[in-house]
């Protein structure tokens, strides 16, 4: 028996055991940010069903997978997302990953059914940079800003806001955003994300190296969190997490998550693509096979020498 009570486990062959599912539920966005990776899927319009949903979850629940994060897209179009949250299995940990513009009315909802917490996409608190990040002509900041409102109303706490570094355009918003958080006092973190160069977002990368430096000088208090080597820093009180994905080869021996695209695919790396394993229309049985199947194929993107292979 493993702590969640199960006697299997879903470890690969470098010996991570995945603890934790990302979901995309949509391909569908209200929003078209600059940077974005679609979270590694292109073109699929594909849906899964609630029943589709719930049978992968309960089946990675049955190998100790504890833990969901909820993508997109943008997952708030989904009109049935109070659904698929109420019919999940128990789990330790079901979050949600969202741009807020839709959020203002369901935080509620989405508690009652079961969700835990959102991480909230925001990268400026600018209004003319919100809409130059986002492709959106509507001015929709306040919407975000209500929603953040809420979903603290609501207890969907911590609200972490996900903040990619953008050269130019909002590094030198890190502290404003600081403030920002603080406002809510240990209730909304600051999670500052470094650019991964998707959609030719390259011109755009921030030296994470330099963004850390800067905020070692400021913390007071520095920790490390197991999940991807993400660094966490307290300043002024207030607490900042950094992640750092590129070029980081502790970034992926610590993973310890498998992807599901929108359209029901098992996707073991954001950055690979050639490995997927449809589940779409897989039964009950199949599943905990096919699950067994794509974790076998989890390769480090980043690799070490430690692995064995190189990169
Ligand atoms: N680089 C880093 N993070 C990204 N995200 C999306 N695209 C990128 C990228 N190119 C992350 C952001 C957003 C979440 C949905 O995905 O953190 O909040």
């Amino acid at each position: 028996m493993n702590s969640s009570g199960s006697r299997r486990t879903l470890t690969d062959p470098f010996g991570r055991t995945v603890k934790s599912l990302r979901m995309s539920i949509t391909n569908r966005c209200n929003l078209n940010c600059i940077y974005c990776h679609n979270e590694g899927d292109y073109g699929s319009t594909g849906e899964m069903s609630v029943g589709t949903i719930v049978n992968i979850v309960k089946a990675a629940a049955e190998f100790g997978v504890d833990r969901l994060k909820i993508s997109g897209g943008e997952p708030l179009i989904r009109k049935d997302l109070e659904e698929i949250i109420s019919a999940l299995p128990p789990l330790k940990d079901v979050s949600l990953t969202t741009n807020a513009t839709l959020l203002k009315g369901r935080a509620r909802s989405l508690k009652e059914a079961g969700l835990d917490r959102v991480n909230i996409s925001l990268d400026t608190l600018d209004p003319g940079k919100f809409r130059m990040i986002t492709n959106c002509k509507r001015d929709i900041l306040p919407n975000v800003l209500e929603g953040i409102d809420e979903a603290v109303r609501a207890g969907l706490t911590p609200v972490k806001i996900n903040m990619v570094l953008l050269k130019d355009i909002n590094e030198a918003e890190i502290e404003r955003m600081l403030e920002f958080t603080k406002g809510y006092k240990g209730d909304v973190i600051l999670q500052l994300i470094e650019l991964m160069n998707f959609k030719g977002a390259a011109p755009y990368h921030v030296d994470a190296d330099l963004v850390e430096k800067e905020l070692l000088q400021h913390a007071t208090d520095v920790r490390t969190r197991i999940m991807h080597h993400r660094k966490k820093y307290i300043i002024n009180g207030a607490e900042v997490e950094f992640v750092r994905p590129v070029d980081n080869t502790e970034f992926c021996a610590n993973c310890n998550r498998l992807r599901v695209t929108a359209d029901g695919k098992l996707k073991p790396c954001l950055l690979v693509n050639d490995n997927l394993i449809d589940v779409s229309h897989a039964s009950p049985d199949e599943l905990p096979g096919l699950l067994q199947l794509a974790v076998s194929k989890r390769v480090p993107f980043y690799s070490h020498d430690t692995y064995g292979q190189e990169k």
